[in-house]
């Protein structure tokens, strides 16, 4: 059971009415979208009950009960867009990447050579992950609202970054140490990745997906030169290879605004921008070719409401009346954020 119900009017969306499409597409939109990254996840008792019974791989690898943890967040919350549950590091397992979660991705054998990197398969998406492109034709079909599904990818520098160092890491030194002393065999590793990240997610988009998202959580550690020399072209070609798709592309970038004017001839619709960051230099940093995404504080949902209102609103008024605005946090929600406070914000973004 919901443990909130909404002050909000909750009507059907679809593709055409969608205000989170809309949004993406920098058209006017009926009330102002919301949605949250890592939405679906452990501050929700309801995915805790779920992960005591079942493990995390399990989880995303069961369409059935990866389709149930996705529509979570959107049976609690009056949320705009509902986002696949998977990880960022399921494709790389399909192309024979040995690797666990504990809780974040721990590569067995990390990547260090030129013959790992030509050794790494191409990704072909319905023989290597067909229980994600199960997943999305099962949420379509039972999605609140008529939502609309958020596929997504992580970034191929975000990517390299966990094959190379093998774990999480503050500074992913092997990574970038990589990028110094082999070069090449670092963009032969990018090269790759962009491509089996632009397969995965035009099956994705084939399945049902209805706007793709690339999470680049990591590039934000690079300067200006070794990101346009490695983590930009990489991601173009991904961005190239999905013109087709014929749905609006997401390009988060964590920790990233020194790198925001490279992006404006990126050719995606819309900038994730985390919170170090104000959305109306963002906005003029982008131009108007570009619809912007976030960026509340994580931390500000732990504020006493009247003060998380105050917070939420101040993100709005950066981010301007001018359409192609879609409200979310600077980064992912943390496991031990308060749902109600979740609700009051989506509640107060939609009336604000
Ligand atoms: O709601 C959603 O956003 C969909 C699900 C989702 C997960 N991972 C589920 C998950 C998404 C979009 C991701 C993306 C992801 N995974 C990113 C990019 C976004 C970001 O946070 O920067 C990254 C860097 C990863 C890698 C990863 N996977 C880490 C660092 C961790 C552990 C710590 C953490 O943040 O949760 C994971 C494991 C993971 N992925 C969990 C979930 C719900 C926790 C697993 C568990 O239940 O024990």
């Amino acid at each position: 059971m919901a443990a909130h119900v909404s002050a909000s009017a909750a009507k059907p969306s679809t593709a055409a009415t969608s205000a989170f499409l809309a949004a993406c597409r920098r058209e006017p939109v009926p009330h102002r979208p919301v949605w949250i990254m890592r939405q679906a996840g452990r501050y929700l008792p309801e995915y805790r009950a779920l992960r005591a019974k079942v493990d995390f791989e399990t989880l995303t690898r069961t369409p059935e009960l990866a389709a149930e943890v996705t529509v979570q967040p959107l049976k609690r919350f009056e949320l705009d867009a509902a986002i696949l549950f998977s990880d960022i590091m399921t494709p790389l397992q399909g192309m024979g990447v040995d690797l666990t979660f504990n809780p974040g991705p721990i590569v067995r054998e990390p990547i260090r050579s030129i013959a790992q990197i030509e050794a790494l398969p191409a990704l072909e998406p319905k023989r290597d992950v067909p229980f994600v492109l199960e997943t999305i034709r099962l949420v379509r079909a039972s999605i609140p609202r008529g939502a609309p599904l958020i596929g997504f990818a992580g970034a191929p520098f975000t990517l390299f970054c966990y094959l190379v160092c093998g774990r999480p890491s503050k500074e992913f030194a092997p990574a970038r140490t990589f990028l110094f002393a082999q070069p090449e065999a670092a963009e032969a590793l990018l090269m790759r990745l962009a491509d089996a990240m632009a397969a995965y997610l035009a099956a994705q988009a084939a399945a049902g997906a209805q706007a793709l998202m690339l999470f680049e959580s990591w590039a934000g550690l690079l300067g200006p030169r070794e990101y346009q020399r490695f983590a930009l072209p990489a991601v173009r070609r991904t961005v190239a290879a999905l013109k087709a798709a014929g749905v609006p592309l997401i390009y988060y970038l964590n920790q990233g605004s020194a790198l925001l004017p490279t992006l404006a001839s990126l050719e995606v619709d819309v900038v994730g921008i985390d919170w170090r960051c104000s959305l109306s230099d963002a906005r003029r940093v982008l131009g108007p070719g570009k619809a912007v995404q976030g960026n509340l504080d994580p931390a500000a949902l732990f504020a006493p409401p009247a003060e998380l209102e105050r917070q939420a609103a101040a993100v709005i008024a950066e981010a301007g009346t001018t359409p192609g605005h879609i409200f979310n946090l600077g980064h992912g929600i943390w496991p031990d954020t308060d749902p109600e406070s979740v609700a009051r914000l989506v509640d107060f973004v939609h009336e604000h």
